[in-house]
C-alpha cells in the first residue's frame, strides 16, 4: 500500500487504552480501545484521517471547493465542512431528504464552518448521487472548480488514509505488548474497513477486522469493502450484520452497549455507527473469540448528543 498525499487535520497518533471494567462487565477477553474518537480535528472522528488524503489531492489537482453530501445526521458532511474549511476550500453540501424542522447538530455544525447545503426532498439516501454531479456541473459553469466526494468518503483513496491508521495500531500493540485476536470496526460506506484490512495485510498483522455493518446487507458491504481496499484479499474481509431496525435507528442491543461503554469507561457512542458496532462483541465473544480484542471507536460525538437530548439518554 503506497501512502498518498495527506493533508494533515488528525492529531496522531489517537491513544489505544485497555479498556478493565468494559472487558471485566462482557467477561470475555481483554479489550483495548483505539480512540479515533479523538482524532482531534472539528469531533470528525475516523472522517479525519479520509479527508486528509482527499484534500491533498483536491489541492493538488488545484480545485478549489468540496461538493460531498449525506444526511443531515451524517458525520462526513461536517467533518468535510470543517476540513474545507482549514485548506481554503468552498463546501457544498447534498442531503437527502427534506430540511429538517430542527437541524441535528452535524448539519448546523456544517452551516457553521460555511458549508452551503441543499435538500434532494427524497429520502432515499441515494438521492443524494446525481444531485453531486449536477452541483459540480453549476459550479463549473459559474467558473469555479469541484471536488466531487462520493458519500461518507468512500474512495479507494480516502480508504489509504485508514491503510496508514493500521501500521499506527500495530505500532501501538507492539510497544504494549499485546497481540490481539481482532479488530471491530463499524462499517457505512466500508472506506474505514477496506483501509484497515489493506493496512493490516500490508504490515503482516496477525489481527483479524471485524466490520459491523450498519447500513447495508452483508454481501453487499462486503463486495465495497473489497472494491475500496487496494489488493484486499476476499478472504479477509469479514462483515457482520448490525443494522438491527435499519440504518439511521437505535437498536436495542446497540442502546446497551452504549450504556455499558459509558458505565465502565466513560466512552461515548453514537447511536448510528459505534454503540452497534459494539453491540457485536457479545456475540463474538460467544463464537469463542479468546485472544484480545481491539474496538476501534471511530466518534459519531455529535449525533451521540442529539439522541440524548432528542431521546433522553437513549444513545449514550
Ligand atoms: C462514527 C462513524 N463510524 C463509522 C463510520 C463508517 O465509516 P465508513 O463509511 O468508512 O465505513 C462512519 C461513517 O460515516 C461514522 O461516521
Amino acid at each position: 500500500v503506497s501512502a498518498p498525499a495527506r493533508f494533515p487535520l488528525a492529531v496522531l497518533p489517537t491513544p489505544l487504552v485497555r479498556a478493565e471494567r468494559l472487558g471485566r462487565a462482557l467477561g470475555g477477553p481483554p479489550v483495548w480501545v483505539k480512540r479515533d474518537d479523538l482524532t482531534g480535528f472539528a469531533l470528525a472522528g475516523n472522517k479525519a484521517r479520509q479527508l486528509e488524503p482527499l484534500v491533498a489531492d483536491a489541492l493538488g489537482r488545484g480545485r478549489d471547493t468540496l461538493v460531498t453530501g449525506g444526511g443531515p445526521r451524517s458525520n462526513f458532511c461536517q467533518a468535510a465542512a470543517a476540513a474545507a474549511r482549514v485548506a481554503g476550500l468552498g463546501c457544498e453540501l447534498v442531503m437527502y431528504g427534506p430540511e429538517p424542522p430542527q437541524p441535528p447538530p452535524n448539519l448546523a455544525l456544517a452551516r457553521a464552518l460555511g458549508a452551503r447545503v441543499r435538500f434532494t426532498g427524497d429520502p432515499e439516501r441515494d438521492s443524494v448521487d446525481p444531485a453531486l454531479d449536477e452541483v459540480a456541473a453549476e459550479l463549473r459553469a459559474g467558473g469555479r472548480a469541484p471536488y466531487v466526494v462520493p458519500r461518507g468518503g468512500a474512495t479507494a483513496l480516502a480508504a489509504a488514509g485508514y491503510a496508514a491508521a493500521a501500521f499506527e495500531l500495530s505500532a501501538q500493540l507492539e510497544t504494549e505488548g499485546v497481540s490481539p485476536e481482532l479488530v471491530l470496526v463499524a462499517t457505512g460506506s466500508g472506506g474505514t474497513q477496506a483501509g484497515l484490512v489493506a493496512g493490516a495485510a500490508a504490515g503482516g498483522c496477525r489481527w483479524r477486522v471485524v466490520g459491523a455493518s450498519v447500513s447495508r446487507p452483508v454481501e453487499e458491504c462486503a463486495g465495497r469493502v473489497l472494491a475500496l481496499g487496494p489488493a484486499v484479499d476476499e478472504r479477509a474481509v469479514d462483515v457482520r450484520d448490525a443494522r438491527g431496525p435499519g440504518y439511521g435507528t437505535a437498536s436495542a442491543e446497540g442502546e446497551r452497549a452504549a450504556r455499558l461503554a459509558a458505565g465502565t469507561e466513560g466512552l461515548l457512542l453514537d447511536p448510528v455507527f459505534t454503540a452497534k458496532a459494539l453491540a457485536l462483541l457479545p456475540r463474538l465473544i460467544e463464537e469463542g473469540t479468546g485472544g484480545p480484542v481491539v474496538f476501534w471507536h471511530t466518534g459519531g460525538v455529535p449525533d451521540a448528543l442529539w439522541e440524548m437530548s432528542t431521546k433522553g439518554g437513549g444513545g449514550a
